[in-house]
């Protein structure tokens, strides 16, 4: 039998239409250079990360210190700094960055997307790669730019090859996105993706059935922001069908905050 040997391109094609987008070699490699392509290979005491089965046993005790933790801060500044600073997360450690919020802190319109992606991960900015670029047209048609609204995610790591984040890592993250909210203070909330929406919103709907809906979103300061759900922009990359659904709802969001500019001028 004749075997069929591969070109090294069809096999990166091969792996590519798998999921795999990354590579790693047999010994880790530091001081990546984007401009000269740059590797070399860590120096032996580098130190080596702790296995998580701990962190994993204590999620619950790690869901408390972040709510104690969360509990006192004051400022975006200081979460971001809890948040750097907070080991109780196992996707901490195989992730490049802590990615925090973006834009207008002190915009009325928040966006929460799921958990950064690869491109994300590398920068530490959320929604920089290509569903970032997909959302920021979708926002730009209907007139509202980063300057008008802050974007965050339910996660602030890079799962790993971006699987779904486990029950247990969205619980010992979410009192920082609840303090992030109360201190952003928005009255409208646009959440993309079911897994965002269901952990936002302590819902187990499909977000087919979720979008295009308002649904409120208690605020520790006894206030509340209007949340409305609708596909994220990864899935509508995936399946462009779902992009009129995801134009209707931005223009119920915009009808909404032009209905309440009128209410305000009147
Ligand atoms: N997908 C998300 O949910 N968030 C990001 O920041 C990037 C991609």
């Amino acid at each position: 039998m004749e075997t069929e040997v591969l070109s090294v391109k069809d096999l990166l094609e091969w792996y590519l239409l798998a999921g795999v987008d990354e590579t790693c070699g047999c010994f880790p490699m530091e001081n990546i250079d984007s401009k000269s392509n740059n590797f070399k290979p860590v120096s032996n005491n580098t130190v080596l990360r702790p296995a998580t089965t701990n962190l994993a046993q204590n999620v619950n005790e790690a869901c408390k210190n972040a709510d104690d933790m969360c509990a006192k801060i004051a400022t975006l500044e200081e979460l971001r700094k809890a948040l750097n600073d907070f080991e109780g997360c196992a996707l901490k450690q195989t992730a490049a960055h802590t990615v925090f919020g973006d834009g207008n802190p002190q915009a009325k319109i928040m966006i929460i997307g799921e958990a950064p992606g690869a491109d994300e991960d590398r920068i530490g900015v959320p929604f920089v790669g290509k569903s970032g670029q997909l959302l920021d047209k979708m926002m730009g048609a209907i007139n509202l730019s980063r300057q008008d609204y802050y974007i965050c995610n339910i996660l602030p790591w890079r799962p790993p090859g971006n699987r779904t984040p486990l029950d247990s890592e969205i619980a010992v993250c979410l009192p920082f996105l609840k303090r992030q909210i109360d201190l952003v203070d928005p009255d409208y909330i646009l959440i993309l993706g079911g897994a965002a929406a269901n952990s936002l919103l302590n819902m187990a709907e499909t977000i087919s059935k979720m979008r295009g809906r308002w649904f409120e979103y208690q605020k520790t300061n006894g206030k509340t922001a209007k949340v409305l759900a609708s596909f994220h922009p990864a899935y509508l990359l995936r399946t462009p069908g779902q992009k009129a659904r995801s134009w209707s709802d931005l223009l119920r969001l915009k009808k909404e905050l032009d209905d309440k500019i009128s209410a305000e001028n009147n």
